[in-house]
């Protein structure tokens, strides 16, 4: 396995991993499938030209999961916090992708000291990414009680937090 950089060649195959959590999954409070040129746009503004990062690892040649960071909130005093997320494909799961994804990631934001804190957002119920998250030690601050509504329920959210 290969953790590196994301192109913008990387950005279909990272499209199609994240558009199976949007259209089947509560996983992420998405609903509509971002296009071609959105990823574009997001790729050149948040990680081309700012300071934020998209990693890919790769698996015999293809791309099997991706961790992102962004902007936790628009607002300047927040510019110190970033927002995290990671898919691995579905059928790629519970084989140490998302370990190695983080496993590059948090090291390097820590050696960069630009962010001072890492937040995820986990959607409700979702084991896998608390046991995860806490693996990485980002401790849960707190859950927002039916803030979501996806495929006709209401979900809750629990924000988890990482020192960097
Ligand atoms: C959550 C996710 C990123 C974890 O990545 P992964 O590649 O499946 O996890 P790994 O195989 O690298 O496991 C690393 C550690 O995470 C924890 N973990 C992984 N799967 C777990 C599960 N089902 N239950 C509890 N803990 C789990 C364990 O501590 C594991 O360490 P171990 O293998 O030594 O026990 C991945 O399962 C995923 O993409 N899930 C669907 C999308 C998603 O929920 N993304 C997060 C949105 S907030």
């Amino acid at each position: 396995m290969i953790v590196r950089d994301a192109t913008p060649a990387d950005l279909p195959a990272v499209a199609a991993i994240y558009t199976h959590y949007v259209l089947r999954t509560t996983t992420t409070f998405n609903t509509q499938v971002r296009t071609p040129r959105e990823w574009t746009e997001r790729f050149e503004a948040d990680v081309a030209a700012g300071p934020y990062h998209l990693l890919v690892a790769e698996v015999d040649g293809a791309v099997a999961g991706y961790t992102q960071t962004q902007s936790f909130r628009p607002k300047p005093a927040y510019d110190r916090s970033l927002e995290l997320s990671i898919y691995v494909a579905p059928d790629g799961t519970g084989s140490g992708i998302g370990a190695a994804l983080f496993g590059a990631l948090l090291p390097r934001l820590e050696a960069e000291g630009r962010f001072h804190r890492a937040y995820s957002i986990i959607a409700l119920p979702n084991d896998a990414s608390i046991g995860f998250h806490e693996r990485w030690d980002f401790v849960h601050r707190g859950t927002l009680t039916e803030a979501g509504y996806k495929f006709d329920r209401y979900l809750d959210v629990a924000y988890y937090e990482r020192a960097l």
